[in-house]
């Protein structure tokens, strides 16, 4: 498979989605590829990126692209950590732990979904790099009091707060392709929707050897012990994260916390009073309230908001290198990818990941080049024109 990657057919990361789809069933794709409602936010995060164009500098040479910049402290080889997603194992059995191997052996960071199959310790001992725990209140506080409490012994970086999931955003492809019947427990409910498990021979065997559906292994309800899939739904609907749950969570968690899925300069500047260290513009990549701001339009009122207090991020849409470095022309430190490196976990597990790590991070170089710009600190807002038609800039 990795020679397969490495051939002129994976150039980019379409390469790496089309692989995808071909290789897993249409109702986990589909689950990992769609948005929320009419997913006109997951379309405009992309769009965004395509109406911002570039101002190059000409005839300058760059001996040295220096792709290195610092997100809380850690040093990370190119400015674009590993978003949580849910559900990775379902890609491809090395889920969690491929992804984090693959984050570290690009020099950069990894997010823990809560609702991953893998244990976060082995996911932490998965790579060299920072890789940090998001955590969802599901399972109730005690739950998220024992996990805090495994992750800090188990050396995570920091603790990433997802506010923008008060309820699970209907993302309409899901319900059509029977994803509750499939992660329920009847079986007879599941036939109707089979065919297209069969359809995926490669991927069913792999999932069964890995032991079919597998447990929330990070989310353990005390005298229960982990939680199905299956209650995902229903326990996001109970677990909202409010403003007050970030007081107590600061006591419990002395690292750095990230505030993400937010839109908005005064939810950053509330996020600042709370005791964020960074803050990630964020949508969900389209999978939450439909018909928000994409995400690259939101970022220059959370940059002007935060006014260099924290760190902002941001993720939504990120489908090439040069999409990274317009987010940083625009004011983020680094970027969050999402679907660009689950298309690759999707295709071909850990290879397939770290060939989406790799291209992106070529691109990035080239595009500096291009730029006339030796470093990514060095990028600003000069290096790009943002259509008249977007407020606030
Ligand atoms: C399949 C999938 C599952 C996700 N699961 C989570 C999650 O468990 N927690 C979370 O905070 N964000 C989750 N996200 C959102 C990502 O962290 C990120 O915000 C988003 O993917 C960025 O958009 P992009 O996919 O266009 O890069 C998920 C995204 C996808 C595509």
């Amino acid at each position: 498979m990795s020679r397969a990657l490495n051939s002129s057919q994976v150039v980019n990361i379409e390469d790496l989605r089309r692989i995808a789809q071909a290789r897993i069933p249409k109702a986990v794709f589909d689950y990992l590829d769609g948005g929320a409602e009419a997913e006109l936010t997951l379309a405009e995060n992309c769009k965004a990126f395509r109406e911002v164009t570039f101002r190059p500098r000409g005839a300058v040479a760059v001996h040295e692209c220096n792709l290195k910049t610092k997100i809380l402290g850690y040093e990370i080889s190119f400015p674009a950590m590993l978003a949580p997603v849910g559900y990775s194992r379902l890609m491809h059995p090395e889920g969690e732990v491929a992804a984090a191997r693959a984050a570290g052996e690009a020099g950069t960071g990894y997010i823990l979904s809560s609702i991953s199959g893998h244990r976060m310790e082995d996911v932490r001992a998965a790579s060299r790099g920072p890789v940090f725990y998001q955590l969802y209140l599901m399972g109730g506080r005690a739950a998220a009091e024992a996990a805090l409490e495994r992750a800090r012994t188990a050396g995570f970086s920091g603790l990433v707060i997802t506010v923008d999931t008060p309820v699970a955003g209907l993302r309409e492809r899901d319900p059509r392709n029977g994803m509750k019947q499939l992660l329920g427990s009847s079986p007879f409910a599941k036939i109707p929707y089979l065919p297209d498990f069969f359809a995926h021979p490669g991927w069913l065997i792999s999932f069964l050897l890995d032991g079919g559906m597998p447990k929330l292994e990070n989310i353990v309800i005390p005298g229960q012990g982990p939680m199905k899939l299956v209650d995902v739904a229903a326990a996001l609907a109970e677990s909202t994260v409010t403003w007050e749950d970030l007081g107590w969570i600061r006591e419990l968690w002395k690292g750095p916390i990230i505030v993400k899925g937010l839109l908005t300069g005064d939810d950053a500047r509330r996020s600042i009073d709370e005791g964020a260290a960074a803050v990630v513009v964020s949508n969900h990549g389209g999978r939450q309230l439909d018909s928000v701001s994409p995400t690259l339009r939101a970022l220059p009122e959370v940059v002007a908001a935060v006014n260099g207090q924290i760190e902002v991020l941001m993720d939504g849409g990120v489908r090439r290198g040069s999409d990274i470095v317009k987010a940083l022309c625009l004011g983020a430190h680094a970027v969050l990818i999402g679907r660009a490196y689950a298309y690759g976990l999707a295709a071909a597990g850990h290879a397939g990941t770290a060939r989406a790590l790799d291209i992106l991070r070529s691109d990035v170089d080239r595009t500096l080049r291009l730029l006339g710009c030796a470093s990514v600190l060095e990028l600003s807002r000069s290096y790009v024109d943002v259509p008249a038609t977007w407020a606030r800039m």
